[in-house]
């Protein structure tokens, strides 16, 4: 069956919403779990101990093909014309690619100013995608999709899409393939929308109840400073589920707040510049069901861990590079023990957001500046070089 191709359909019984006609595929889900000591050692575990799960290595370069797939089959099944997405650019990537190759569907996108990078955004606009930009950042753009789609009946595949998250249980049953069945003792994902989390907990829990698997690993889930809405809520105010509940008061309250101070979310890694993710309350409950942890990495931890993946591994773009800062960080805390078996899944391919990059290497000060000397990040180092 041309269905097993893919590493997200061959697991198909595990989502069974459509049927095998209705399927809609591009091959995604042929990645790699890599064990990689060079890394494991910037991360201080022992020889043998990490494993980098490269995402970017799907068709349209970072995990989110494999949730796009699953919703984009189920807006074809409803018979779709139009679909949308507001996107800090890789949503919007994998939207526009499966629009331009099946030809089903219109892609709609809408983007902050000046917040994604040229890789992601000429992806967009070469595959066609009517690509909109709006005075303000992801939250407002995310606000703006979700009233444009509802109004004019144009199908929605952000993360609130649950069949996006269907599809992305598969990167953790990939994984688990890849580990013979026998769970990891951590999986540290990076957390923007919180969709991969919300995911990975749910795909956890089935498996777990289906008699797949015997533990579940535990959740580290790793914001970038500039966008810590996770990390303020569940350890600053502890916004925990608790016995089914948590408490929806807090959350409207650090809403608020953030809205009178006028804060904005700023990172580097613009792919997780979020301050309102929409899944905020399915990945608390991921974090209740994984035993899960919450940390925030700095932008010049989350290069430093970046620039290491490249030397030592096949590379990532940035907010990929969270969760190897993050797992370092957690290590250090003695939270992660050096004889723990880690995974880090990078999201994203190291061709999507150059401009970081270059300017972390390069001996040319303006570029530097321009990007990386302005936000108060260091250059590489000869360590890290
Ligand atoms: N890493 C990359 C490379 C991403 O593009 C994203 C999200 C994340 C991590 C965060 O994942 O939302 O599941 O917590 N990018 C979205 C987008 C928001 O529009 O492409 P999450």
């Amino acid at each position: 069956n041309p269905l097993n191709f893919s590493g997200v359909w061959r697991f198909r019984s595990l989502f069974p919403f459509a049927t095998d006609e209705q399927i809609v595929t591009l091959g995604e889900g042929q990645t790699l779990l890599q064990q990689t000591d060079d890394v494991g050692k910037f991360v201080g575990l022992d020889a043998g101990k990490l494993h980098l799960q490269y995402e970017g290595m799907n068709p349209s370069g970072s995990f989110k093909d494999n949730g796009m797939t699953a919703a984009f089959t189920h807006a074809h099944m409803v018979g779709a014309k139009r679909a949308a997405c507001a996107s800090t650019g890789n949503t919007s990537a994998s939207l526009a690619m499966y629009c331009s190759v099946t030809r089903l569907m219109k892609a709609v996108i809408f983007i902050g100013s000046g917040k994604i990078s040229y890789g992601k955004l000429s992806q967009a606009l070469d595959y066609g995608a009517l690509t909109l930009q709006i005075a303000g950042d992801f939250d407002d753009a995310m606000a703006r999709v979700k009233e444009v789609s509802k109004d004019m009946g144009i199908y929605l595949v952000n993360s609130v899409n649950p069949f996006r998250l269907e599809g992305q249980k598969s990167v953790m049953f990939r994984v688990l393939e890849a580990l013979q069945w026998e769970p990891p003792d951590w999986i540290v994902v990076p957390g923007g929308n919180l969709g991969n989390s919300s995911a990975f907990g749910k795909a956890f829990a089935e498996l777990k109840e289906l008699g797949l698997i015997n533990r579940i690993p535990r959740l580290a889930v790793i914001n970038a400073s500039g966008a810590d809405t996770l990390d303020q809520l569940y350890n600053n105010q502890d916004v925990r589920w608790n016995e089914g509940k948590y408490p929806r008061h807090k959350i409207a309250a650090y809403y608020e707040k953030m809205d009178d101070e006028n804060r904005k979310a700023s990172t580097l890694a613009s792919a997780i510049e979020i301050n309102r993710p929409v899944n905020l309350h399915k990945c608390l409950r991921a974090l209740s069901d994984c035993d899960g942890v919450v940390r925030q990495v700095s932008d010049q931890e989350i290069m430093d861990a970046k620039s290491r993946v490249g030397s030592g591994g096949m590379g990532c773009e940035p907010a990929s590079a969270a969760s190897v800062a993050g797992a370092k960080i957690l290590r250090e805390q003695g939270i992660i023990a050096p004889s723990d078996r880690v995974v880090c899944i990078l999201t994203g391919h190291l061709l999507k957001d150059p401009t970081a990059t270059v300017a972390y290497h390069t001996t040319d000060q303006d570029t530097f500046n321009s990007v990386l000397g302005s936000r108060g990040v260091k250059r590489a180092t000869f360590a890290n070089r």
